[in-house]
């Protein structure tokens, strides 16, 4: 988007639109009866009969009569009461104007910026918030439809009306829009289908990334993945035409390649179950069984803008979950890359062992910490839903400090207990050291804490996102599809972790 770097006011401002908040307690905003004035209409009496709703996330379209005004429309969102609207109930309502705006077809729109600030929101903030929203609410599915005569029209020029400095209104704006960006760059990833994004083609798109943002990358295939023993993906791949990748980024910030955070993702291009078939309607969806890749990929993307002072590891193990003569079964027993032996007992368990080797991959590649984000369980939607990432740990301070960015960016994270108990049913076994399935009871816990026998020592927090990656119905920031969590909440995680240290 191309952003004006002039502030602008009533009088000049030309855009096809011009976004306005509205709450209940209108009267503190500055310039409030400039605008009302300047424009002409009976807005406040608009407002004051509920033409023009306060409510928050309400939004109201109106055309602009004035003569003398160069803007065609207004957009009013509806804030509530500007003391108690929180930063998600904004983003939410900014998500619900970039659809409005892309239903109306806006190439150029102008955002009076100080329209937005509330209470606990300041206009630096808001301006983030504007964009991040505006930019994950706009975004559609691409599809593959051959009789599509719908004219793209995309939002193009962004300008701003504020009594703030105009500097760190488009530094705001751009921080936000690189958010959203990410994110919609993971949906789009996670929306492609099996047989189009393959794990070879994942990695390319690996390498692009790591081109365009300077990281280290490695990609190792399958013959590389056999040289080092890595037989857990390797059984997974087995019943497949598709070879499988390891897929390393590596963004140094530091001289020294230490106090490194490694993001490592699932990235199984599509999951039949393997000879554990999936049911014919638990098969429609497993394209997005990437989602932790697309996770690992957008986070890496922002992390690339922004270069933030850490150091940052990513490692994608991907795969397909295929059937043939040559697939793995239940009761093989494989040796992972760590040399601990798996017995399986389930082929749709596959997640957990491709991400076994990825950790213990990422560990051996120097990560200090890890964090894996896999649409692994079913159980952990039936534990918590389809709007809570899962998450299980080996380290309370460490997992505090995630969840403060998650706070921040909205994108909610419930802990489960992972008892010495469970890990006793996970190394229950009577020809292995593992069992890749010791029940449905719980099996969040079992999924994740499989992983969490090959992180050791190292700080270490899993996240089950299989309910919250890809969304069944359209929601105020995104439509139906692949939704891009965790790529705001482990980017910001990185961005307040190297913010703290420079303060020591
Ligand atoms: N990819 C699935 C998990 C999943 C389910 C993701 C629904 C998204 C939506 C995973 O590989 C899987 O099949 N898990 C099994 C594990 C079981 C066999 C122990 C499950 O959750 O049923
Ligand atoms: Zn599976
Ligand atoms: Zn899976």
């Amino acid at each position: 988007m191309r952003i004006n770097k002039e502030l602008q006011n009533f009088e000049s401002a030309t855009a096809d639109v011009l976004v306005v908040g509205v709450s209940k307690n209108q009267n503190n905003v500055p310039n409030w009866d400039r605008f009302v004035d300047f424009f002409g209409h009976p807005i406040e009496k608009w407002v004051k009969d509920g033409d023009i709703q306060t409510d928050a996330k309400a939004i109201t379209k109106i055309p602009v009569f004035s003569s003398e005004a160069k803007i065609k429309r207004i957009v009013f969102v509806g804030l509530g009461n500007r003391k108690t609207l929180t930063p998600d109930t904004l983003r939410e309502a900014f998500g619900l104007v970039g659809k409005t705006l892309r239903g109306l077809k806006t190439s150029s729109m102008t955002l009076w910026i100080d329209s937005f600030e509330m209470d606990e929101i300041p206009v630096s903030d808001a301006v983030i918030i504007a964009a991040e929203g505006i930019n994950m609410g706009a975004y559609t599915v691409g599809n593959y439809k051959t009789t599509s005569n719908a004219v793209d029209v995309s939002l193009e020029q962004v300008s701003f009306i504020s009594n703030a400095d105009i500097d760190e209104i488009v530094a705001g704006f751009e921080v936000g829009e690189i958010y959203a960006t990410a994110v919609n760059e993971a949906r789009s990833l996670i929306n492609l289908p099996g047989n189009i994004l393959t794990a070879s083609k994942l990695a390319d798109y690996a390498l692009e990334l790591a081109k365009e943002y300077d990281f280290e990358v490695e990609i190792l295939d399958k013959a590389q993945l056999e040289e080092l023993g890595m037989g857990a993906i390797l059984a997974v791949n087995k019943g497949s035409k598709e070879e499988p990748r390891m897929i390393t980024l590596k963004y140094q910030a530091t001289e020294k390649w230490e106090d490194v955070v490694g993001f490592v993702g699932k990235g199984v291009t599509f999951d039949t179950g393997g000879y554990s078939i999936k049911s014919k309607s638990g098969l429609v969806g497993m394209k997005g069984d990437m989602g932790g890749a697309a996770a690992v990929l957008g986070a890496m993307r922002i992390i690339g803008e922004l270069r933030p002072n850490k150091n940052v590891i990513g490692v994608i193990g991907s795969t397909d979950n295929m059937i043939s003569g040559d697939a793995f079964k239940p009761d093989d027993v494989i040796t992972t890359f760590s040399g601990k032996t798996v017995e399986i007992l389930n082929t749709d368990a596959e997640g957990r062992l491709v991400l076994a080797d990825a950790v213990s991959y990422a560990k051996q590649q120097g990560a200090n910490y890890l964090i894996d984000l896999a649409t692994l369980t079913g159980g952990v939607i039936t534990a918590l839903g389809y709007d809570k990432t899962g998450a299980l740990t080996n380290n309370k301070a460490f997992f505090e400090s995630f969840l403060e960015a998650s706070a921040e960016t909205g994108e909610f994270v419930w802990q489960l207990p992972l008892t010495e108990n469970d890990k006793k049913r996970i190394r229950k076994s009577d020809v292995a050291d593992l069992n890749n399935s010791p029940g449905s009871d719980g099996h969040m816990i079992f999924g994740g804490g499989f992983i969490g026998e090959f992180v050791g020592d190292t700080p270490w927090i899993h996240l089950d996102i299989a309910g919250t990656s890809d969304a069944m119905s359209a929601y105020d920031l995104g439509p139906k599809g692949g939704t891009g969590v965790m790529v705001r909440t482990l980017a910001t995680y990185i961005e307040r972790i190297a913010e703290e240290d420079s303060k020591h």
